[in-house]
């Protein structure tokens, strides 16, 4: 069956002081009953897996380029993750599709590179509060899914994230039937794309203001299969009680 995954997004956040968190979480959580991947800014990466190296918690990245290397000022490639120490990337988190102009296609194509890196490509989808407000939701995350996620993935190598747009940073959370509405919305569409063995293996995680408080309740949702977690990331002492949660679930 598919384990759990408890996902942390630092984005553009810490600075090498804030690696003290990640040495308390692999201290707390040395061996834990479920994946932990923790993707801080790429600047922290190589140092952030050494910090974690005692432990079986992961580190990522949270953007690659299309290509695999060449004349992109500013850009990071796969392999340049993977060379660092990551096992995963987030692509398309909607920051990234607000702040960039990120389309499907290209999250797709990054999704490809990635994964031809070995990375695990954690692909981000996730409704606006104005596509919610119209119905929306399912038509959105239906379109997302099928452009941003590229043929070859297994579901090993793939996750999907579930993070409404209007539930980051917010502190609103959708209802669990709306969680639960989504996810099994997901699963179905996988399942339908890449068959049921591959569609049954990929993680779907659920994203936007997890906190401590909230996450067991969160994780007792159909096909919620763990969170991807931004503000309760960055210190231990909040992100080791979302770990635990899923642990218990
Ligand atoms: P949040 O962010 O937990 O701070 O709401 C989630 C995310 O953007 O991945």
């Amino acid at each position: 069956m598919r384990r759990k995954l408890a996902a942390g997004n630092w984005k553009m956040n810490g600075l090498g002081a804030g690696l003290g968190e990640l040495e308390e979480l692999a201290q707390a959580h040395g061996d834990p009953a479920v994946d932990v991947l923790i993707c801080p800014p790429a600047t922290l990466l190589s140092r952030a897996a050494d910090s974690v190296s005692n432990s079986t918690i992961n580190v990522g990245g949270q953007d690659c380029h299309t290509g695999q290397s060449g004349a992109h000022t500013g850009d990071i490639s796969a392999e340049m993750l993977r060379d660092a120490g990551a096992t995963a990337v987030i692509l398309g988190h909607s920051e990234r599709r607000e702040d960039h102009g990120e389309s499907d296609e290209l999250v797709r194509s990054k999704a490809r590179t990635a994964i031809e890196a070995s990375l695990t490509a954690v692909i981000c989808v996730g409704e606006s509060l104005a596509e919610r407000e119209a119905a929306n939701t399912l038509d959105i995350i239906g379109g997302q899914l099928a452009g941003s996620i590229p043929d070859i993935v297994t579901g090993e190598n793939l996750v999907v994230a579930y993070e409404p747009i209007w539930a980051i940073g917010t502190g609103k959370v959708p209802t669990l039937e709306q969680i639960g509405e989504v996810h099994d919305f997901i699963r179905a569409r996988l399942e339908k794309r890449f068959g049921a063995g591959v569609g049954r293996s990929v993680r779907i995680l659920y994203g936007g203001s997890v906190k401590p408080g909230n996450a067991a309740e969160i994780f007792g949702v159909s096909n919620v299969d763990g969170a991807l977690v931004g503000g309760a990331s960055l210190k231990a002492a909040d992100f080791s009680p979302i770990i635990s949660a899923l642990e218990a679930a």
